[in-house]
């Protein structure tokens, strides 16, 4: 399949660094845009920029219709039942507090919360805080030797009854594929409240909550080619409507005075203050783009893709492979035995090439695999074999130049 169409869309991938062609393989970190999501947040500042909700005049009006609109995509995109399941956040980290917070009235001391041992911080800490403030327990799933979550481990902690079972859909060190259809669909008969962290797979899977079956689902919209500051709580309207507001003031209420306050109805309650509202429909115009590609055939093309890394990576004998399996999603974690990460990375760059290098914001499984950090190489709608012959090749030179 011809990708070059889309390929084209994104201006940033047109520079050269230097001498060398860019060669982008940190989307993981952040997508590139295309240039209608830039144009789309252009035009709303050039032509319709007012507050949303607030004004009777009729660049509001725009404004509101235009960020609501954004709502319904959204409920769309990921086949939410109702439009009040979608909360705009910052981000997926936001998210997360803002639901840890939300549940603390739920949770009571000695009440167990299992995580992913792979998770990212943003799905650690949060919890963490919730746990201090409650007295609750939280105990990782373990990886497997292959770096799998431990599916036998999984189930004798389940055994323990859970209060909530906050999961990862792709890692976003690995990119591994948990099974999250199962384990959700037992972690929910185990009576716990289940979350997804969607963030590394909400561009590249079709995602279904409602089939899904989760109770959260979170993610944001820069990792799928829109902009940051951007995400989403989905939450399942029942236990959504249960959760406290993080932040309180303006738009989340109904009625104030110097003595109390009543809350809005969702999705308002959970949306205090001024949305970040360009950055909104440029996530609208991003799940537009995503909306009209062939996303079967984009996901096969992604898979050979990631495919292809991995092998090009297995067949020089100073990498060593983190993780790697054939149903990954989008990234690849490396070493180059004896090597330090960081050097790598700094001489990849060098060569225009650019992956990320560290502890990827998941220190826990950093610990867990002995490791100080590693190199990321992570792929999106845009990369192409010719990405990769050059990563590979800028590689096998990082490789000369230290181990001459
Ligand atoms: N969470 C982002 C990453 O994995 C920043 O790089």
């Amino acid at each position: 399949m011809d990708l070059n169409p889309v390929r084209s869309q994104f201006p940033a991938l047109a520079q050269t660094l230097g001498e060398h062609p860019l060669c982008y393989l940190d989307t993981a970190a952040t997508s590139q845009k295309p240039q209608r999501v830039i144009d789309a947040i252009n035009e709303y500042y050039q032509r319709d920029n007012a507050n949303v909700h607030r004004a009777a005049h009729q660049l509001s009006s725009r404004a509101t219709a235009q960020y609501e609109a954004v709502r319904d995509a959204v409920q769309g995109f990921i086949k939410a039942e109702r439009r009040d399941e979608i909360i705009f956040t910052h981000g997926t980290t936001e998210g997360f507090n803002l639901l840890a917070h939300g549940l603390s009235a739920t949770i009571e001391p000695g009440d167990l919360i299992l995580l992913d041992s792979a998770a990212h911080h943003a799905n650690i800490v949060p919890w963490q805080m919730l746990a201090k403030a409650t007295g609750a327990r939280i105990q990782p799933i373990p990886l497997d030797k292959t770096c799998r979550l431990d599916q036998a481990a999984y189930q004798e902690l389940l055994a323990q009854k859970p209060a909530i079972v906050s999961l990862t859909h792709v890692s976003n060190v690995m990119g591994t594929r948990n099974p999250i259809e199962t384990m959700l669909a037992q972690a929910r008969a185990a009576g716990a409240i289940t979350v997804v962290d969607g963030a590394q797979a909400i561009a590249h899977l079709r995602v279904d909550v409602t089939r899904l079956g989760c109770d959260f689902y979170l993610f944001s919209a820069h990792k799928m080619y829109g902009p940051t500051g951007i995400g989403i709580l989905y939450g399942r309207f029942a236990l959504l409507d249960t959760l406290a507001p993080l932040l309180t003031g303006g738009e989340m209420i109904k009625q104030v005075s110097f003595e109390q306050t009543t809350f809005n109805t969702l999705p308002n309650r959970l949306e205090a203050g001024t949305p970040p509202i360009s950055a909104v429909i440029g996530m609208g115009e991003a799940i537009a783009f995503l909306n009209e590609l062939p996303r079967v055939q984009i996901q096969e093309a992604e898979s050979e893709l990631l495919h292809y890394l991995q092998q090009s990576l297995k067949a020089l004998d100073e990498v060593e492979l983190i993780g790697a399996h054939p149903d990954n999603i989008g990234a690849v974690a490396f070493n180059l035995k004896g090597e330090h990460h960081q050097d790598v990375g700094i001489l990849l760059d060098q060569q225009g090439v650019a992956v990320r290098c560290g502890h990827h914001c998941a220190m826990p499984l950093m610990q867990t695999l002995g490791l100080k950090g590693c190199c990321r190489a992570s792929l999106g709608v845009y990369s192409n074999k010719d990405d990769i012959d050059r990563f590979i090749c800028a590689l096998k030179s990082v490789i000369e130049l230290l181990q001459p």
